[in-house]
């Protein structure tokens, strides 16, 4: 099998990219990443030599068409995407581009290339807040906020691309994720990164919102599945029924490094944050997949890995994180600040985003390195 990854360079991506080279090592992994602020190469550093990568942007149609005939593509196991929602909340349309427009043109130029296979990575949120019980993939999806809604629009051009054409894809919708090589933005990585700097943890509102909590190797595992065993056309909820409050993940995080609740700050809530997310994975337990990690044990795990790899989060933690983090959690707590801010936000959101250059420059575009 010749599986594309665009997105592998990514948090989920490089952990499915490692467990193909580990569990598969005669097929050929070919990762597609614009390397946006969240691809890093040296999240593949373990697979080096034994995947073949190409920087490009899913957008992009003639560098998609190139990758899939180039390496004879079979399979396309998307994790391509904008994936952060308080970004989303702070400016959009990079969302719409790559989730919705992306997808789309992958979609297009698989079905025009004949791939046998394909597999869009989605999420939990597109059911918006779940009150009680659980969601199914028959649950209505109801996003509520721009990251949740383009992942929607995401999955509705899936939906549209079997019924109309019959071209062989499902989606996977999985749970809050967390583990080794997840970009400090994410609640896991941020808090355990702040207090190994000696810094506090922003918890937003009452700190009483709900997560289920999957290992990143078990959803790496959970899309393989689909991959192997789904039936086109299908959509498969991946979650754990690992539920924790915010506070209470917090409190774990705080007793792994031996902090106490002083280093909790609380902050303003995020606007339009969903309460709760849960999901019936029954469906997907019928392909015999199952979670494997718990949170606990997961944790424990992530924690060490963060503490022993600082030099692979100390470099991110500068320069545009700083501005990221400076508009996320000072400006919005200082009205004058803000009022600056969004003046200069509505210069920037006339139209869709006006970025796709890949961030290492045009001219590497479609570039193959072994
Ligand atoms: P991530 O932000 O760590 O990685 C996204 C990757 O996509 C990066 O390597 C980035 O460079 C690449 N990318 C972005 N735009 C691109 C474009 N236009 N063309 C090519 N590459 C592009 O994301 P993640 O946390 O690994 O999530 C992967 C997927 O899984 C996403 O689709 C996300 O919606 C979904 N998901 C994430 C979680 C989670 O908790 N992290 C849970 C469920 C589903
Ligand atoms: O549910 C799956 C989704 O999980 C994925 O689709 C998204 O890509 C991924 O980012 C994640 O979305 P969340 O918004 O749930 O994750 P995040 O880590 O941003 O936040 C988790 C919870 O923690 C949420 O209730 C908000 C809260 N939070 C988050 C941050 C970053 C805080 O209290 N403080 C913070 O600083």
């Amino acid at each position: 099998m010749n599986v594309l990854v665009p997105g592998g360079a990514g948090f989920i991506g490089s952990a499915f990219a490692r467990l193909l080279v580990r569990e598969r090592p005669k097929w050929n992994v070919i990762i597609f990443d614009k390397l946006t602020y969240a691809g890093n190469r040296a999240n593949l550093q373990p697979v080096e030599g034994k995947h073949a990568f190409i920087l490009g942007d899913i957008a992009d149609a003639p560098a998609v068409r190139m990758a899939l005939h180039e390496h004879a593509v079979t399979a396309i196991v998307n994790f391509a995407a904008e994936s952060h929602v308080d970004r989303s909340i702070l400016s959009g349309a990079e969302f719409i581009d790559t989730d919705v427009l992306g997808t789309y043109v992958l979609l297009t130029e698989a079905r025009a290339a004949r791939v046998g296979r394909y597999v869009q990575v989605s999420t939990d949120e597109v059911y918006g807040s779940i009150s009680e019980g659980t969601a199914t993939e028959e649950s209505p999806v109801r996003p509520n906020n721009p990251y949740s809604a383009s992942k929607a629009g995401g999955d509705l051009q899936v939906r549209a691309a079997f019924q109309t054409y019959r071209f062989p894809a499902m989606v996977t919708r999985g749970s809050n994720t967390y583990g080794p090589y997840q970009y400090p933005e994410k609640i896991i990585p941020l808090f355990v990164t702040n207090l190994l700097e000696g810094k506090k943890v922003p918890l937003y509102g009452d700190g009483r919102n709900r997560r289920d909590w999957l290992y990143v190797e078990d959803h790496a595992r959970g899309i393989l599945t689909v991959l192997e065993r789904g039936t086109p056309g299908e959509i498969y909820n991946l979650g754990s029924a690992e539920e924790y409050e915010n506070v209470m993940l917090t409190r774990l995080i705080l007793a792994e490094l031996g902090k106490g609740e002083e280093c909790i700050e609380h902050v303003p809530d995020r606007p339009g944050h969903d309460r709760r997310y849960a999901l019936d994975s029954s469906k997907a337990y019928g392909l015999d997949w199952r979670p494997t990690v718990s949170l606990p044990q997961g944790l424990t795990q992530t924690v060490a890995w963060y503490k022993a790899n600082r030099a692979w989060w100390e470099p991110l933690k500068s320069g545009e994180y700083l501005e990221y983090y400076r508009r996320q959690y000072h400006e919005r707590r200082s009205p004058e600040m803000a009022k600056h801010h969004s003046a200069s936000e509505g210069r920037v959101s006339k139209g869709l985003s006006n970025s796709r250059a890949p961030h290492k420059g045009r001219e590497e575009r479609g570039r193959t390195e072994p």
